[in-house]
């Protein structure tokens, strides 16, 4: 299992809609296939299920790496650390490894330093292990550095699949340290049929899903598709076993066309 540099697992599992009865059995046979990497929010709704499957797991609490991500409301003075006890209760944990910001606030309604300030304490309280962020652009990234100074964004979270490959904040966050995980690595299914990718797959004996999978892995990106099907859920975990050549992933690299899938309105300016 390949891991970055603050231990999480390159290979995990986005619970995006894994919500309920049906979301904690599609966690927990995750959790059985090997995922030992779980991305929640507290706008998903999905920390509950996610303590709930790593209970039915009996798994320790140290061999998984969750993720959680702090929602806008509870971005202003005096609510995030609440707000991610609040999370922890959910989750039934003492701690999460990584808490990111989840969106910038729109238009600094809410200053950076605000809340960046407040998940710093969160970290100084042991509440999560690593901080970071997510649909952060190269200049809130260098504005977060500033604010955050000795401290390490230990990842930011964006949009990634072999139609959006986002290489100039990729290329940015690579030369700055900063790890990236790759949302949507499987652009929702939308892959299925591609001219180029399906054939590269049939050569290979795998999905193109699996392809895109290990093509964000082979970029150092971790990658969080989500399912709830036992049988998708063991071929996205097998595609670490991919294994693919430089010409493999220039082909891959050629199908990029920036296609964004994930672009609400009050989305940042993106590079
Ligand atoms: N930070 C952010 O702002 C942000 C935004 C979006 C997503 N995320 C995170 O990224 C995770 C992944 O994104 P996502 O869940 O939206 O989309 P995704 O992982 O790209 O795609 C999931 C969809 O594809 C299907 N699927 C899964 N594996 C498949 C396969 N091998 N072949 C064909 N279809 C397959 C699933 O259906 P079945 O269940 O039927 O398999 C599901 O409907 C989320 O769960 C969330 O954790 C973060």
């Amino acid at each position: 299992m390949q891991r970055n540099q603050y231990g999480m697992p390159l290979m995990g599992l986005g619970t995006y809609g894994r919500r309920g009865t049906q979301g904690i059995d599609a966690i927990l046979a995750a959790l059985e296939i090997g995922y030992r990497h779980l991305d929640t929010a507290q706008s998903y709704d999905t920390e509950r299920e996610c303590g709930e499957a790593l209970r039915q797991s009996g798994l320790p609490r140290d061999e998984i790496f969750v993720t959680t991500k702090i929602d806008m409301p509870n971005f202003g003075g005096g609510k995030l650390v609440p707000s991610l006890r609040r999370s922890l209760d959910a989750l039934a944990m003492d701690y999460v490894d990584l808490t990111l910001i989840h969106w910038p606030s729109p238009h600094e309604q809410v200053p950076l330093a605000t809340y960046l300030e407040q998940l710093a304490e969160a970290q100084a309280l042991g509440l999560t292990r690593t901080i970071g962020v997510s649909n952060f652009t190269i200049d809130l990234l260098q504005r977060s550095r500033t604010i955050l100074g000795d401290l390490p964004i230990a990842n930011n979270q964006v949009e990634c699949h072999p139609y959006l490959q986002n290489r100039k904040l990729v290329d940015f966050c690579d030369g700055a340290g900063i790890p990236v995980t790759a949302y949507q690595p499987i652009a929702h299914g939308a892959l299925k049929g591609d001219p180029v990718l399906e054939p590269l797959a049939a050569t290979k004996g795998c999905t193109v899903e699996q392809l895109a999978i290990a093509f964000a892995l082979a970029r150092g990106l971790a990658a969080i598709p989500a399912s709830s099907n036992r049988e998708r859920l063991a071929t996205n975990f097998a595609a670490e076993q991919v294994v693919l050549t430089p010409d493999d992933m220039a082909i891959i690299a050629s199908v990029d066309r920036g296609a964004r899938r994930i672009d609400p309105a009050s989305a940042p300016a993106w590079d």
